[in-house]
């Protein structure tokens, strides 16, 4: 089986920080599928929305997922939004997927306080609640699903290796 692990999850739930966490105890390498994005477009995310729009940056976001599935050792950060294309949904299909959730009020609350530059949460407060509503249902209907409500990274990333990732995943090699 491959070494690897994919952490879904709404906007400001922490996925970039606990794959880092992962990625540190098991000695692999981490990856945060929006860097990968910036990083090959020579351009920060929120400026990829303002000059081409949230569906360009979509087929982007395909694209990198895609690349990033070739790698092993290696736990990957996707964005809130992964999971709206059918295709990244196939793409996923056999993967360990693992879903970070959190009550709405405490990811309104992060994402106030990160310093992250999020297009998609910039508008009313409403429209952000109403995005959550809308994906909740995408983020339920993957099978592991971690709560972070309270917990610290460390403690959640300690959670997914013992509950999801077997003895083999920790071995070196
Ligand atoms: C998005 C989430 C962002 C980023 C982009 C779109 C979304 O990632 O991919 O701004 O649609 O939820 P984070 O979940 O890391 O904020």
């Amino acid at each position: 089986m491959e070494k690897r692990l994919i952490l879904t999850g709404f906007m400001g739930v922490g996925k970039s920080s606990v794959a880092r966490r992962i990625a540190q105890r098991l000695s692999w390498n981490s990856l945060d599928l929006d860097e990968l994005i910036a990083s090959r477009q020579g351009r920060s995310i929120a400026g990829i929305f303002e000059s081409e729009g949230e569906e360009a940056f979509r087929r982007m976001e395909t694209e990198a997922l895609g690349e990033a599935l070739k790698r092993d050792r290696v736990v990957i950060a996707t964005g809130g939004g992964i999971l709206l294309r059918e295709v990244n949904r196939e793409l996923l299909r056999n993967e360990i997927v693992v879903n970070l959730g959190a009550s709405f009020k405490e990811l309104e609350r992060r994402v106030k306080n990160s310093r992250t530059e999020r297009p998609l949460a910039k508008g009313p407060a409403v429209e952000f609640r109403n995005r959550f509503e809308e994906r909740k249902p995408l983020y339920d209907a993957i099978e592991r699903q971690v709560d972070t409500e309270g917990k610290l990274p460390g403690e959640i990333a300690e959670e997914i290796i013992t509950r999801f990732l077997g003895e083999e995943m920790e071995k070196p090699g």
